[in-house]
């Protein structure tokens, strides 16, 4: 059986990679299962993309679409004529999708239109917000799904009230988390550690990024302004994505205690955030991180399709009323901030789990091709 596995955006690559880990182990045990790596190059700069697969020893992709940048609908257009191509001259058996980013629906339609089955990594979170775009990502491609490879209980309801069939449905645990426990030993000090003069527990850090919050000019300063307020005797250090740091140099915000930095390698990342007294953030991904390493988190969001990282993390859901900064803050300092437990099958194990499952799926498949 030969699986496309489609990485696009910095959130993909710490999924993809231990799935493709097992495969390759798997292989060496004389599995045949073979993978073809996709990137479609929706994030192209060395820090959003090189970077992650040097960090995490991801084989070069073997093939890469180019997409770039563009509007949602163009980028959504490039790589589904571009992947349809792909197919159309080598097609594979399966289209395996990560996360909920343009290229996992984009690439989803392609293959289904195709007959190709799709298997979905992180099926049947929802966060309810239809303005989202990940949202119509997460919907439309859960809509032509054939796999469903789930994180949580709350994703599998949600899929149940979809009306997925249960026997498609595969409760495995999360790939990002057994990125993350492989990784933590080889966490990396960032090289602006000293010069910024960071102590462990003595700094937060800060990632934005969501349109609601960064594409006006007097959400994002207010923010920001509320942030380097309430937490004036601790550096803030905010890696700063693309699509921010466009918005930012208008805003042209600066306070003593805020550093900004160009987006980090993952091992520098999650090395400081391991460290951090806080995080704040508009991510889903991060809250899944701060949750596995017990770090207070406090997400800038009305909404969150991730629930499990506030009912048993230590994320909590602010809003995006600057004005809710200022309290979850004092809980922080006054050490009254949750500590939280691991959500189930956030072990470390689940790409185990997923290629145990596309063992079977293959074996299904030579079955019926002899009938
Ligand atoms: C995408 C994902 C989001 C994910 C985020 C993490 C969608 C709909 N959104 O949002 O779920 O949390 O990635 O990073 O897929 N840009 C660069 N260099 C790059 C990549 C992007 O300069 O390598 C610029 C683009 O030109 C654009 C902006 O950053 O102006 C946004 O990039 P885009 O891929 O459209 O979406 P993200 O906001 O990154």
């Amino acid at each position: 059986m030969l699986i496309d596995i489609i990485a696009g955006a910095r959130p993909n690559f710490m999924k993809i990679a231990p799935i493709i880990e097992a495969i390759e182990n798997e292989q060496k045990n004389g599995l045949n299962l073979h993978y073809r790596l996709i990137h479609t190059g929706q994030h192209y700069d060395k820090k959003m993309s090189n970077d992650f697969f040097d960090q995490l020893g991801i084989p070069k992709p073997h093939i890469n679409l180019n997409v770039g940048s563009g509007t949602q609908a163009e980028q959504t257009g490039k790589i589904m004529l571009r992947y349809e191509e792909v197919l159309l001259n080598a097609p594979s058996d399966m289209c395996l999708v990560v996360g909920d980013v343009t290229s996992t629906m984009a690439c989803s339609i392609a293959a289904k239109k195709l007959n190709i089955k799709v298997a979905h990594v992180e099926a049947g979170i929802r966060s309810g917000d239809i303005t989202m775009p990940e949202e119509i990502n997460r919907i439309v491609t859960d809509s032509i799904t054939d796999y469903f490879f789930t994180t949580s209980e709350a994703a599998n309801n949600n899929l149940r009230k979809q009306g997925v069939k249960e026997e498609n449905v595969f409760f495995v645990g999360n790939t990002m988390i057994d990125t993350l426990l492989k990784q933590m030993d080889r966490f990396i000090k960032p090289a602006f550690w000293n010069e910024l003069n960071l102590k462990a527990k003595h700094y937060i850090v800060m990632t934005l990024h969501r349109p609601n919050n960064v594409d006006q000019e007097s959400q994002l300063r207010d923010l920001i302004n509320e942030i380097t307020e309430c937490c004036s005797h601790l550096p803030i250090v905010f890696p700063v994505h693309p699509r921010t740091a466009k918005m930012l140099t208008q805003v042209g915000i600066s306070a003593p205690n805020l550093h900004l930095i160009e987006p980090l390698g993952y091992l520098e990342f999650n090395y400081l955030v391991k460290h951090a007294k806080a995080v704040i953030t508009d991510s889903g991904g991060i809250t899944e991180e701060t949750t596995v390493m017990g770090i207070p988190c406090m997400t800038l969001r009305n909404s969150t399709e991730r629930p499990e990282t506030c009912t048993i993390g230590t994320n909590e859901l602010l809003g995006t009323d600057p004005k809710a900064i200022k309290p979850a803050m004092q809980k922080i300092f006054d050490g009254q901030w949750k500590t939280g437990g691991i959500p189930e099958l956030w072990d470390g194990n689940t790409s185990g789990r997923i290629v145990s499952v596309l063992k079977m799926i293959g074996k299904l498949q030579i079955q019926m091709e002899e009938i």
